[in-house]
């Protein structure tokens, strides 16, 4: 039996739509829309694709997006004083700094440079330790997303075997915290995984963010497995792709999601989620 396809782009526009009807509701409080600053240096056309997508949903949701998209050659020092500009704007909930970032600027000590509670990516460390001691606060927007996928279809997480193939700080590492916290067994398989091929066989939930096409063959899955395929590859032929062997994999899980219009749109969702989020703590704080 051909598997049931999870479509991201629509459980992705049901949280839209809560986080613009939540902003409708500020706004008639009398409180400002929430504000998010979105930083891209550099003219990568994927990175372009990614950031147009996010401020587009930010326009539809109600959320202010500023826009600041910065030369290729914008130095550390000056990424650095807007971020600090940022943090200490009232206006402002959210910092969002699309990686990757040019070679000559260090990526790590950029993102600790955001303050943790405008840090709508949850890239930061003070929240990723949240996460990782099991008292989440802002939550990194693609394995979040995962999880609300998961929940879509009502996994129970406890006693079902979780695998990852891949371990970036972006989407492998905390995936795994999040598959944790939610009560699965966890095994993240890397680069120097030996026999990929047996631990993707025992995986009740396949999660994959390599970023290389094929790299999960369909007749590896279990049978019955629920497959989550987050990557985004393009074709010489200019198609997008995701990291799993769809057709073959489909023949094999119970569960799949495509690419397009799986996890990508989730990424979005979740990540006005969290501007929303910043916001409303923002207000209760102050
Ligand atoms: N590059 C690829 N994915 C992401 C993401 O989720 N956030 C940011 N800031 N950059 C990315």
């Amino acid at each position: 039996m051909p598997a049931n396809i999870i479509d991201g782009k629509a459980i992705a526009a049901e949280i839209r739509e809560q986080v613009k009807q939540a902003v409708i509701k500020r706004t008639e409080h009398g409180m400002a829309a929430p504000g998010l600053a979105v930083i891209l240096v550099g003219e990568s056309p994927a990175s372009q694709v990614y950031v147009r997508k996010k401020r587009e949903a930010c326009a539809e949701a109600g959320v202010l997006s500023k826009a600041f998209d910065l030369p290729d050659n914008t130095s550390e020092s000056d990424l650095l004083n807007l971020i600090k500009q940022l943090n200490d704007d009232n206006e402002i909930d959210g910092i969002l700094v699309q990686l990757p970032l040019p070679e000559h600027i260090d990526s790590t000590t950029v993102l600790e440079a955001i303050h943790p509670d405008k840090d709508v990516d949850g890239f930061h460390p003070y929240n990723i330790g949240r996460l990782a001691q099991r008292m989440p606060s802002l939550r990194p927007c693609t394995p979040h997303g995962v999880i609300h996928m998961l929940d879509s279809i009502g996994e129970k997480y406890k006693g079902r075997h979780a695998v990852i193939v891949g371990a970036s700080n972006i989407v492998g590492r905390p995936m795994g915290l999040e598959l944790l916290l939610a009560g699965a067994t966890v095994t993240t398989c890397h680069r120097f995984t030996d026999d990929l091929a047996a631990h993707v066989a025992r995986a009740d939930i396949l999660v994959v963010a390599v970023g290389k096409p094929g790299i999960v063959k369909g007749e590896w899955v279990k049978p019955g497995a629920t497959v989550i395929d987050v990557g985004i590859n393009r074709t010489a032929e200019g198609k997008l792709t995701g990291d799993v062997d769809f057709e073959a994999a489909a023949e094999k899980a119970a569960f799949i999601t495509p690419v397009p219009g799986g996890v990508g749109p989730m990424t979005v969702a979740m990540l006005l989620r969290n501007t929303l989020q910043a916001a409303d703590n923002h207000n209760s704080n102050s």
